[in-house]
């Protein structure tokens, strides 16, 4: 299996619900396959906030395992190796889109970077306030952070809110691109980023490995599934990410994800049923993005590509076998 990040147990159908599909277990770095639906993606579905995101607890322990820290650090060797039109400065302020919980804008914040965590969902804006405060509460001072309501396909930020001469890094992470369902959305989106990025600005987004697209039939829909445990809230997050036989749309690229997430308290005793404390279920249209299908839509965005890695490090290949997504970098190059 590639890419086994942390932890983590396989689930093939939950045993305490009535499912008896077979689902394909591979580790989640975030993203993953799926797909139902029939019809083209419409400007509707894109419009429409998926109400997955509405349970921010549980996206955090679902996705919260990650070393932001070490994601920083990466972002900040982009920054110095790729960024700047005559050699890279410093990484000194990033504006991140599609932040949920804004894990990264916390970890930029407490190095002293001006970071923008841009948000539509409600309830992940608050949990990432709440998140903040919490920080605060404990000595650290996150001046410098802000969180904002905003769309990412046409990005506005308040006055005084973005850096004088544009941000040194826009990020948009763990496939959060799968929610530009068009491709008007995405060059509409870009076209925005460029104009928040200073000259020499780079973008770094992350999308799903091309080896998750291309190495089953991708017209049919497997599933993910894993889960992760919070010892320290005694809890347990099953995590269904695309369910075997979502549809996809071979026009439009569009999955129809069954997505997932039931919450477990964590008694110690394998025998007794788990208590579902609670469970979020939607399908979710997610668009799939290849590479050069991505650098296209750049271009037409007038950002130029400068990197592709395997994973958030400049150590790892695209086509290293550890790699398990696929970081493409791009610079506003005037
Ligand atoms: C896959 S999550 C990624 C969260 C976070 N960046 C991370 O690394 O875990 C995608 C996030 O993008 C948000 N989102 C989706 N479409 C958006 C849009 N058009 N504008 C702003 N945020 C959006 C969702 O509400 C969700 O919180």
């Amino acid at each position: 299996m590639r890419g086994a990040r942390a932890t983590t147990v396989t689930v093939t159908a939950f045993p305490w619900t009535s499912r008896s599909r077979s689902t394909t277990t591979r580790m989640a770095s975030g993203r993953t396959r799926g797909g139902t639906r029939v019809g083209a993606a419409s400007d509707a579905a894109s419009d429409a906030a998926s109400s997955v995101y509405d349970a921010p607890e549980i996206y955090d322990v679902a996705f919260g395992f990650r070393d932001f820290d070490k994601e920083i650090d990466f972002l900040e060797t982009l920054v110095r190796e790729y960024g700047g039109l005559h050699g890279g400065g410093g990484l000194t302020s990033a504006l991140e889109l599609g932040a949920g919980p804004a894990w990264h804008s916390l970890a930029c914040a407490r190095r002293g970077i001006q970071a923008v965590a841009l948000e539509r969902n409600p309830a992940m804006r608050a949990y990432a306030n709440d998140k903040k405060v919490a920080v605060e509460a404990s000595g650290v001072k996150l001046n410098s952070m802000r969180v904002v309501d905003g769309d990412m396909r046409h990005i506005e930020l308040p006055h005084m809110m973005a850096p004088e001469g544009g941000f040194d890094c826009v990020v948009m992470l763990l496939g959060t691109v799968a929610h530009l369902l068009t491709y008007d959305d995405a060059i509409s989106c870009m076209t925005s980023v460029r104009k928040q990025l200073k000259p020499g600005g780079l973008f770094v987004v992350e999308l799903e490995h091309p080896w998750d697209l291309f190495s089953g039939d991708l017209s049919e829909g497997v599933g993910d599934a894993w889960d992760r445990v919070d010892e320290e809230r005694g809890v347990k997050v099953l995590v269904e990410w695309g369910r075997d036989g979502d549809e996809f749309d071979i026009e439009t690229q569009v999955y129809e994800r069954t997505v997932s997430f039931n919450l477990i308290e964590l008694d110690g005793n394998e025998n007794t049923k788990p208590k579902v404390l609670k469970t979020v279920e939607e399908v979710v249209p997610c668009k799939i993005y290849t590479a050069p299908e991505f650098k296209a839509l750049a271009r037409a965005a007038s950002l130029a590509h400068v990197g592709t890695f395997g994973d958030m490090s400049t150590t790892m290949a695209l086509d290293d076998e550890d790699a398990h997504n696929m970081v493409l970098v791009f610079r506003r190059d005037d």
